[in-house]
C-alpha cells in the first residue's frame, strides 16, 4: 500500500466528471487499498479517487465503523434534512455549515463487481453525499451556507 498525494481545491482537475469502473482487476484493488491508507493517514472520513488523480467512480468512507468501499455508487433514496459541519481533505483546515439528507440509500459495487446496497444516516449520509458529489466534480463548498471562522473552529476542538 502507498500514500497518494491529495489534490487540493483550486485545481480544476477536481471539477471533472468521473467515469464508471468497468474492470474489477488488481489495479482497482491497489487503488482502493491506497485510498484507504491515504484517508486514514490524513484522518479523513472519506476520499474519492478523483482526489488522488484517478477519474473513476470509486469512493472510500470510514465514519469510525471501519472502511467502506463504494464503486459506481448511485442514490436510490435520499430523505430528511440535517445541518452538518463539513470539511474536505482537498480543503485542509476549512469547515462550513451545509445541509444534507438525514438518510440515504446507495447502490454500489464492491471490488469484485458485486452489487450491494448501503443505508446511512447522519455522518454516513453526509459522507455518501459529499463523496458522490466528488465523482461529479462538485466540491462541498457549493453546498456551504456559511464557512466557520477560526474562532468557531477553536471552540469545537
Ligand atoms: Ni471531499
Amino acid at each position: 500500500m502507498a500514500i497518494r498525494n491529495i489534490i487540493k481545491e483550486g485545481d480544476p482537475f477536481l471539477n471533472k466528471v468521473c467515469r464508471e469502473v468497468d474492470k474489477f482487476d488488481d489495479k482497482l484493488a491497489v487503488l482502493l487499498d491506497d485510498m484507504k491508507e491515504t484517508m486514514k493517514e490524513a484522518d479523513g472520513v472519506g476520499l474519492a479517487a478523483i482526489q488522488v488523480g484517478v477519474l473513476r467512480r470509486v469512493v472510500v468512507i470510514d465514519v469510525g465503523d471501519g472502511p467502506i468501499e463504494l464503486i459506481n455508487p448511485v442514490f436510490l433514496e435520499q430523505s430528511g434534512d440535517q445541518e452538518c459541519v463539513e470539511g474536505c481533505l482537498s480543503s485542509p483546515g476549512q469547515y462550513g455549515i451545509t445541509h444534507r439528507p438525514m438518510h440515504v440509500k446507495v447502490r454500489a459495487q464492491n471490488r469484485k463487481g458485486e452489487f450491494f446496497e448501503l443505508e446511512g444516516e447522519e455522518l454516513l449520509a453526509t459522507a455518501c453525499c459529499h463523496e458522490i458529489d466528488h465523482l461529479n466534480g462538485i466540491l462541498f463548498k457549493s453546498h456551504v451556507v456559511r464557512m466557520l471562522s477560526k474562532e468557531e473552529l477553536e471552540k469545537m476542538k
